[in-house]
């Protein structure tokens, strides 16, 4: 018969067998005969030892938590250790060494629970954020409030609460980036669906370009509404060219297109030729015009929600828009803000002393999908960091093919909340990496060794995939390869709920 086995270690026959032959020596060369007297010493010896032995391995796990313990980090929770009776050290996050966050973890598992705790932390050091709160979950965002009230700095916030339009900071989303053919591009990337027709995003760019391009020269603000007026309008359309013509007579630049493009090629469209022409156009108008929400998207001032300047001013800025709330139109909003963002990001890059700035987002990666690659990969540099939480591997491939691994590399750090899909399991595992250990093996026949055998290097999981379905709520794997962080914590509630408590 073969088997193959690990190989035994009987250290526990041997050892007993040693200690006992070095006592026999030791007392035939000083013990004197006095056997009671070396006991005695021997006993002693044995003490200081074992005393020795428990002092050096206390310093070593003061040292290793030290070390681990980085407080320049953001204070998270505590350190569960593998082993029980271990004390449970706290647990610092070293954001100041990573870059982006992915959280994962099913609902209830404390995914935003964790992001209020974070929040609170960089406000401690003086860092500052911004939050996509699809959801809208009443209770979590007033906790969001009272941590920033508690920090100082409720006064800097800007909410833009989609949820009581009534009280809703103000945005033009025209208003956002200055450069005009951004603006259309803008614009264009958000609302028109991917799907469509090539020469009806097309005749409507020209249309906002020129629209834009008037407003701009006749110094009257852009809005949605007075493009809808340019539009219906002939004779609003002949003023602003009046305007427009009066206040560029002192210098000597050359007719803008747009004269050329309204007394000419939109003129010359029967209105049913211009309905159909730019019927997906008009359909954006007339969503960005209608109550309740026209008089947030159509302020004339500088908006209230100062979105260009929220990276270089390090702006708290709370953005709400509960999906539910508005269906589709929730949607295109989100997916507004969060596509602008890359533009304004690329803008801060060229700041210098500039301090970490955290883009939150909470369950919103399928809205934005590509958009949050380009984010994550431009950010970076810029110093802007993002931490997106979603459920599971699935969020992500519904996307597009080939999402989820662009999302993975994109980001360095994953924390890792109760999941119970598989193959989310699956892939934390694996991001938490495999360490080789070296096993023996040998043949053994009839129980005898032949003196057969080999080693081979094999992998082994250093977190389980089933380790993450038995995580209770609060708790989470923190990884993070590029700086060898591998540690189970348990969250601290944020300091003001404790309070409460
Ligand atoms: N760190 C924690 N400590 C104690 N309880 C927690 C913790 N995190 C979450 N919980 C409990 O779990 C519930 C759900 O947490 P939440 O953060 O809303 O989960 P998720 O955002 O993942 O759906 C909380 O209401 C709270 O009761
Ligand atoms: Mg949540």
């Amino acid at each position: 018969m073969e088997e193959t086995k690990q190989q035994p270690v009987n250290l526990g026959t041997l050892i007993p067998v040693l200690g006992l032959a070095l006592l026999a020596v030791l007392y035939q060369r000083y013990g004197n005969g006095d056997f009671e007297g070396f006991i005695h010493k021997v006993y002693w010896a044995v003490g200081i030892a074992v005393a020795l032995l428990v002092a050096s391995l206390g310093l070593k796990f003061w040292f290793k938590n030290r070390g681990q313990n980085d407080p320049s980090g953001l204070e998270i929770g505590r350190n569960i250790p593998e082993t029980s009776w271990l004390p449970r050290t706290r647990f610092f996050l070293p954001v100041h060494k990573l870059r982006h966050i992915l959280v994962t973890g099913l609902t209830g598992s404390g995914k935003s629970t964790f992001i209020r705790r974070f929040v609170e932390q960089i406000l401690a050091k003086d860092l500052r954020f911004m939050y996509f709160d699809f959801k809208g979950e009443q209770s979590d965002y007033e906790d969001l409030i009272e941590i920033c009230r508690r920090a100082g700095i409720e006064h800097e916030i800007q909410s833009f609460d989609l949820s009581d339009p009534a009280k809703c900071f103000t945005c033009n989303p025209l208003m956002i980036l200055q450069d005009r053919l951004e603006t259309v591009g803008f614009v264009k990337s958000i609302f028109f669906e991917k799907d469509a027709n090539p020469y009806y995003v097309n005749q409507a760019e020209q249309f906002l370009h020129a629209c834009l391009h008037l407003l701009d020269d006749s110094e009257v603000p852009r809005t949605f509404k007075r493009i809808e007026e340019i539009y219906y309008n002939d004779r609003t359309r002949l003023t602003l060219i009046a305007r427009a013509k009066a206040k560029m007579r002192h210098g000597n630049a050359a007719e803008p297109f747009y004269i050329n493009y309204f007394n000419e090629v939109f003129k010359q469209l029967t209105s049913k030729q211009r309905s159909e022409r730019f019927s997906g156009f008009l359909s954006i108008l007339t969503l960005f015009n209608t109550e309740p929400v026209s008089r947030i998207f159509n302020t004339e001032d500088e908006s209230q929600l100062k979105l260009s300047s929220v990276f270089d001013e390090n702006r708290p800025v709370i953005i709400r828009v509960p999906g539910e709330v508005y269906g589709d139109f929730s949607r295109k909003v989100v997916e507004a803000f969060v596509k602008v963002m890359p533009v304004l990001i690329a803008r801060r890059r060229k700041m210098k002393n500039r301090k970490d700035y955290w883009l939150l987002l909470d369950e919103g990666c399928s809205y934005v999908g590509q958009t949050m690659v380009d984010l994550a990969k431009k950010a970076g540099s810029a110093g802007v960091k993002l931490l997106v939480t979603r459920m599971c591997d699935s969020d992500f491939e519904s996307v597009e093919p080939g999402f989820l691994g662009k999302m993975l590399s994109a980001f360095d750090t994953f924390v890792c909340f109760q999941t119970n899909e598989p193959q989310t399991r699956e892939t934390m595992a694996k991001l938490a990496m495999t360490y080789e250990t070296q096993k023996r093996t040998f043949r053994l026949q009839r129980g005898e060794e032949t003196g057969d055998g080999s080693i081979r290097l094999v992998r082994e999981f250093r977190v389980h995939p089933t380790e993450f379905g038995q995580l209770q709520p609060g708790q989470a794997y923190f990884i993070a390869p590029r700086i060898q962080l591998f540690q189970k914590v348990q969250i601290s509630q944020p300091n003001m709920l404790k309070e409460a408590a």
